[in-house]
């Protein structure tokens, strides 16, 4: 309360009538006020953000409760990754460093031969030379990028596939065609923590003696910091014409076959066949059950002999475990004006260093994608005739009447799986076959379900 005080003579003087005092008693109320008024305002605040944070759980619930799909699993959840391996692949210019340390002039030139090495993989492959991994400033470039880049993919995806595919006897035998310096041999040991207590015999095939022993040491680093059995690495020079002493249970062929397609003057379907004869005579026969995994780069010529592959392979008796989910015609066989076959993550996630060098040569990428075929010799897996396996195989599209589908690959042909529920690249999708004929998609000419 303001309180009427005397005035003194001198503000009289200046003409002043009258004074209000301000108590403490004033004060303490204003204070108390100003507090109220904020606590007020911030219970306001605190009310609309709990109010929006409801609404969005509700909308979240009612998603999953209108999801009529069951997620059964993905391609590239990064929780699958063993903590240590993402630990090694966080900091692996360390390791690389500890075998083959760089100076500083090489440091400086890493960036533009990093950049020409790109070049020379994909836009100027004409000029690119077969033995190319023999040269040091090539061999470097590789393993300073490619090589990172390809642990970050494939370590995802060895950690997200079934453990079956890559289970093995204590003495299996595992070939890897095309292993430059060692990067299958290596992602898998870092994505698949069963296999390092077993006594795995590994051939590893190149044209490149260098790459190869490049890599061993790569990989000795690696199964260093693991402390784990080092498996028994056989380095092979040889080309995929070679034949081996023993037969594998495994065989994996990465970021190869595209290369020799460049080179080739047959059509693809002819390459094909031929790549998959020669990928199956390293495979074990008989009784046993030989996987081959065949992983090219995403792009559309490759994803177009991947698809290829895969139905050659399914003619020899092999059965496709990922990423197809069903054996017949694929509906992403990256025919002209079709859809072609790949997967993605976000790379948000990949090395800080790694994503530094890649900007520093002018090759940042906020994607890591893959086009591939793993397959295995056994009877067709038995499906339950009124379930529907669906792989999704494309980011989210915005429909008319804001929708969102995504293109899946399914038995039934290409598929725009409609749904409020946030899916992704890769993932698996299981859901009941709708009981009428499903829509037609006009732009696709995919069959529409709503899940
Ligand atoms: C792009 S690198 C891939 C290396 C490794 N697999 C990876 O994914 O990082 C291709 C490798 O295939 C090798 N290569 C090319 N043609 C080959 C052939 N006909 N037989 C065996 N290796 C070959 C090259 O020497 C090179 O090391």
């Amino acid at each position: 309360m303001a309180e009427k005080i005397e005035l003194k003579w001198y503000e009289k003087k200046q003409g002043i009538h009258i004074k209000q005092k301000i108590t403490a008693e004033q004060k303490k109320q204003d204070a108390a006020e100003k507090r109220r008024a904020e606590k007020e305002e911030k219970d306001l605040l605190e009310k609309k953000q709990k109010q929006r944070r409801d609404k969005i759980e509700h909308i979240q619930l009612q998603q999953k409760k209108n999801f009529s799909g069951r997620k059964l699993s993905s391609l590239f959840d990064p929780s699958s990754v063993p903590k240590d391996a993402t630990e090694i692949i966080e900091n692996f210019d360390d390791i690389i460093s500890s075998s083959h340390p760089l100076n500083s002039k090489q440091k400086a030139l890493l960036p533009q031969q990093i950049r020409a090495l790109s070049h020379n993989l994909t836009d100027e492959r004409g000029d690119r030379r077969l033995g190319y991994m023999n040269e040091t400033t090539a061999l470097s470039a590789y393993v300073h990028y490619f090589l990172w880049w390809n642990l970050v993919r494939l370590t995802r995806l060895f950690a997200n596939m079934e453990s079956s595919f890559f289970s093995f006897d204590d003495s299996g035998v595992f070939v890897d065609i095309g292993s430059g310096p060692l990067t299958v041999p290596i992602a898998l040991l870092l994505a698949r923590p069963e296999l390092r207590k077993k006594n795995i015999t590994c051939y590893c095939l190149d044209l490149s003696q260098q790459a190869l022993a490049f890599g061993e040491d790569i990989f000795l680093s690696v199964a260093a910091r693991l402390e784990c059995n080092t498996w028994k690495i056989v380095r092979i020079k040889g080309n995929l014409d070679s034949s081996l002493k023993e037969k594998a249970d495994l065989v994996t062929c990465a970021n190869m076959l595209n290369e020799l397609h460049d080179d080739a003057q047959m059509p693809p379907d002819f390459l094909a066949k031929k790549y998959t004869d020669r990928l199956v005579s390293f495979a074990k026969s008989g009784t046993s059950k030989p996987r081959i995994l065949s992983i090219e780069p995403g792009d559309p010529r490759s994803a177009r002999l991947v698809s290829l592959m895969r139905d050659s392979f399914i003619r020899k008796g092999f059965v496709p475990v990922a990423p197809c989910c069903h054996c017949r015609t694929c509906p992403m066989d990256g025919k002209k004006g079709g859809k072609w076959c790949n997967f993605a993550f976000s790379a948000d996630s990949a090395p800080a260093q790694l994503k530094r060098i890649s900007e520093k040569a002018d090759l940042a990428k906020d994607r890591a994608v893959l086009s591939f075929a793993a397959v295995e010799k056994k009877p067709e897996n038995e499906t339950c005739d009124d379930m529907l396996k669906m792989r999704i195989a494309s980011d989210p599209i915005r429909l008319p009447g804001h929708r969102t589908g995504y293109y899946a690959c399914s038995e039934k042909g290409l598929l725009l799986a409609v749904t409020e529920q946030k899916l992704f690249s890769g993932e698996l999708i299981v859901t009941k076959v709708p009981k009428k004929q499903m829509p037609i998609d006009e732009k696709s000419g995919a069959q529409i379900i709503n899940l």
